[in-house]
């Protein structure tokens, strides 16, 4: 809190002015926090990459997870280079063993431990229940899936005996809403959603929030090296409702809102990052009355 401003009236629940650092004095776990390298457009970002840099400037001290160091080395480099502090832990998320060193790594090198953030996601075996790989639905379900109750497994502990801490699991609105071409994908981002509800049961006692960010189309690195076409990302932007391009740096804004005190008495909710996507199907169930089509930016509205 900004000790030089305080607040005119003692009023019941009044935070107070807010601080520029929200995530000062924490420890946060950031698994994935590499990016895929793209040589098409070095300068985008993956979800956990942005997550853990905005966190770092928000004040938290962050541990870097992810199997592939080379491509969170990066994410190190931009943390130090911006005076932030991080840590880079080699683990596979998929393996409890590697889960549970992660954990002690952070502890050890910084003591303690408020936020969780579990961003690995992978997009898995393509097609149908007809056509699917099913040693490819196993694996990518532990990827997407179990990885997260894993690394939650090892977290919770310290964060149960300090009395607090946020989790934070990368779910997808295709979790959330049918469409998606493959089955795989959709299922395991509905099952986080699942598992983000019932750890927030189970833990809100313990002084522990279990929250979900629900991402949109955003143009990441994994989206971009799959060849994207510029027609199909102004298609992407145009299913939303703000029809405005999205990045990985509003999904970290949301995760760090998540993982600050801010939102103290919020769990269990599953936060669409999607300018909307996720309300877009009822537009055409819902015609205006007058058969005419809503102003877009920049059109003339007049009363
Ligand atoms: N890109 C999008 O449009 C979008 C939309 C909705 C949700 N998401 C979700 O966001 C998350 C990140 O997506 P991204 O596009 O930023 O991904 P990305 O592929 O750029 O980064 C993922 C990182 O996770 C790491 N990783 C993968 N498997 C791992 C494992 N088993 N153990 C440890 N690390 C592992 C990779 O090495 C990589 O550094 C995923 O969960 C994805 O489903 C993305």
């Amino acid at each position: 809190m900004d000790t030089q401003r305080q607040p005119a009236r003692q009023l019941i629940g009044d935070p107070g002015f807010p601080a520029a650092r929200r995530l000062e004095g924490k420890v946060a776990i950031v698994s994935g926090a590499g990016t895929r390298p793209f040589s098409g457009e070095p300068r985008i970002v993956g979800n956990g990459k942005a997550t853990a840099v905005v966190f770092a400037r928000e004040g938290a001290r962050v541990a870097l997870v992810d199997q592939r160091t080379e491509w969170a080395e990066q994410t190190q480099e931009i943390i130090a280079e911006e005076g932030g502090q991080a840590i880079l832990i080699e683990a596979d998320v998929t393996d409890a063993e590697a889960c549970r060193t992660a954990v002690a790594k952070t502890l050890a090198e910084f003591g303690r431990l408020d936020v969780l953030v579990n961003v690995v996601g992978i997009t898995g075996p393509a097609g149908t229940a007809i056509e699917l790989d099913l040693e490819g639905w196993d694996q990518a379900m532990r990827v997407n899936v179990t990885s997260m109750m894993l690394m939650a497994r090892y977290a919770l502990p310290p964060m149960i005996e300090s009395g607090s801490g946020s989790i934070i699991n990368i779910s997808s609105v295709s979790g959330l809403i049918g469409g998606h071409p493959s089955l795989l994908y959709p299922t395991s981002k509905a099952a986080i959603i699942g598992l983000t509800r019932d750890m927030a049961a189970h833990h809100g006692r313990q002084g522990i929030r279990v929250n979900a960010i629900a991402p949109g189309t955003v143009f990441t690195p994994m989206v971009a090296s799959r060849g994207v076409t510029p027609e199909l990302r102004q298609a992407r932007m145009k299913g939303t409702l703000l029809e405005v391009e999205g990045y990985a740096w509003d999904v970290a804004n949301a995760a760090a809102f998540l993982a600050s005190d801010a939102s103290r008495w919020i769990t269990n909710i599953v936060l669409p990052v999607d300018a909307g996507a996720s309300a877009t199907r009822l537009q055409p169930l819902s015609p205006r009355s007058d058969g005419l089509l809503p102003p877009v930016r920049g059109e003339p509205v007049e009363p």
